[in-house]
């Protein structure tokens, strides 16, 4: 039988939603403040004896449910839960069956139940670690009202996501920008919500270095990574991207390749670069007309939020109408 999860793979235009990865990067890849690593760890400790009870101690073939494990990767952007997630699956020598899920949800309009019900299934046929990342979409719409066809589809969505998430025997992790957006529902079924925090000083040296190859990387003598690292407080996401951008500029620079070398203000203006360019992000999502401006939903909210103003203010001058009816009459009557 066809699975239906083919059709996510390979059917939406060249960006794939779902896409099941061999996990290459490891633990040893990833710098992190020393109580995220702690966590991390204790999070795989837990797989490790899930593993080992449910898998070869034949428990998950007597009990039908309840028996997965869901963690929550929460954190600034760039600071390492994708990379973390492919080391975790990598750990258990699993591979990771990736959901973006923010990519996914705007694909799968009116189809998201449904798909997310199939992912469920291709990562118990692969045996995969099933990692929802930009999970902050599923868990912040869930409202009460339901009032617009896209809150109903998001209600039914996450009530999905949550059956399937209690019938699920693997491994879920979910990768959130802000923990805080997450349902109420999720939190109970989410077993460790490992904190990713910006990297401190001595880690942003280490993740520096570990950005660079450790032997064919072209490095100026006057390259300090240590200096970058105080100079600049930015997230490991950051500094891979200042790296590559240091290293294509280094390689534009006329003259033999076999000459060329990155050099310290390579690094520096490339992270100028890249800070700036986070600055206009920052403007573009935040003005009246930054991203999202235009999205129905978005105005909707907005209107709605207008009248409902609009009516707290008339109800709070008929209020005050009233009261003052209310003293002149018993004036009136006390004469
Ligand atoms: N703690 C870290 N240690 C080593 N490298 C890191 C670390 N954090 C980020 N990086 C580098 O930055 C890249 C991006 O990180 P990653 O995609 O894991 O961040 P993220 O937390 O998932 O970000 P987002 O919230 O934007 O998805 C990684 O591929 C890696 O090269
Ligand atoms: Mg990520």
């Amino acid at each position: 039988m066809t699975s239906p999860l083919i059709s996510l793979f390979t059917g939406l235009g060249s960006r794939r939603v779902v896409e099941t990865v061999t996990p290459e990067r490891t633990l040893a890849d990833v710098v992190l403040p020393p109580q995220t690593r702690r966590t991390l760890e204790q999070a795989l400790a837990e797989v490790r004896n899930q593993t080992l009870i449910f898998h070869r101690w034949g428990l998950g073939e007597r009990h039908a449910s309840g028996l997965g494990l869901a963690f929550n990767f929460a954190g600034p952007p760039g600071t390492g839960k994708t990379i973390c997630a492919e080391a975790v699956a990598h750990a258990l020598g699993m591979k990771l069956l990736v959901v973006d899920y923010a990519e996914a949800e705007s694909m799968w309009v009116g189809e998201t139940p449904k798909n997310i019900v199939a992912t469920f299934r291709a990562a118990v046929e692969q045996n995969a670690v099933l990692f929802f990342d930009e999970a902050d979409a599923i868990a912040s719409r869930r409202s009460a009202g339901a009032i617009l066809p896209h809150d109903r589809e998001s209600n039914l969505t996450v009530n999905v996501l949550l059956r399937e998430l209690e019938a699920f025997n693997g491994i879920v992790i979910f990768a959130t920008n802000l923990a805080a957006n997450l349902d109420p529902a999720f939190e109970r079924r989410i077993r460790t919500h490992v904190l990713f925090q910006m990297p401190g000083g001595e880690e942003r040296a280490r993740i520096w270095q570990l950005q660079i190859h450790p032997k064919k990387t072209p490095l100026a003598p006057d390259v300090d990574f240590r200096r970058l690292a105080e100079r600049y407080a930015v997230s490991g996401g950051d500094i891979k991207n200042a790296v590559i951008k240091a290293a294509a500029a280094a390689a534009a620079e006329p003259g033999s390749d076999l000459g060329k070398r990155i050099s310290q203000r390579h690094f520096e203006s490339a992270m100028e670069e890249v800070l700036s360019a986070k600055e206009i992000m920052q403007q573009s999502l935040f003005t009246e007309r930054g991203v999202g401006a235009d999205d129905p939903v978005i105005v909707w909210r907005k209107v709605e939020a207008r009248w409902r103003t609009a009516m707290l203010v008339a109800l709070g001058l008929a209020g005050t109408a009233f009261v003052a009816a209310l003293v002149a009459l018993a004036l009136v009557l006390l004469r």
